[in-house]
């Protein structure tokens, strides 16, 4: 049976157009939740390339900057698109419910 869990990530009004927030879980890595321009996107916190928390970084439009080495990842996709960060990162679907903002985080 699939159990799809939901993580509840932010609040809509908690999160400006062009901001990342950090969402801390007990039960496996902190989340990177972005708002590009009103759509809502997650991924892993920590950046590829190493300890790096993204949401310390810079959101320039779908491109979320690591504070480290300057790498860069599209938030929508993962995609590794900025050197020195050439592994994809993990990406979760994401589901507006009213005012919350959820990621699905699949079966685990
Ligand atoms: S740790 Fe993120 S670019 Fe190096």
């Amino acid at each position: 049976m699939s159990a799809e869990k939901s993580l509840l990530l932010c609040r809509v009004s908690d999160l400006e157009p062009g901001s990342v927030k950090r969402v801390d879980r007990a039960d496996g890595p902190a989340l990177a939740v972005y708002n590009v321009e009103g759509s809502f996107y997650a991924t892993d916190d920590c950046c590829t390339h190493g300890l790096s928390s993204l949401s310390e970084g810079q959101l320039d439009g779908e491109l979320i900057e690591c504070s480290m080495h300057f790498g860069g990842f599209d938030v929508r996709t993962g995609k590794a698109v900025l050197a020195p960060c050439s592994i994809d990162l993990k990406t979760y679907p994401v589901e507006v419910r009213g005012d919350e903002v959820y990621a699905l985080m699949g079966e685990e």
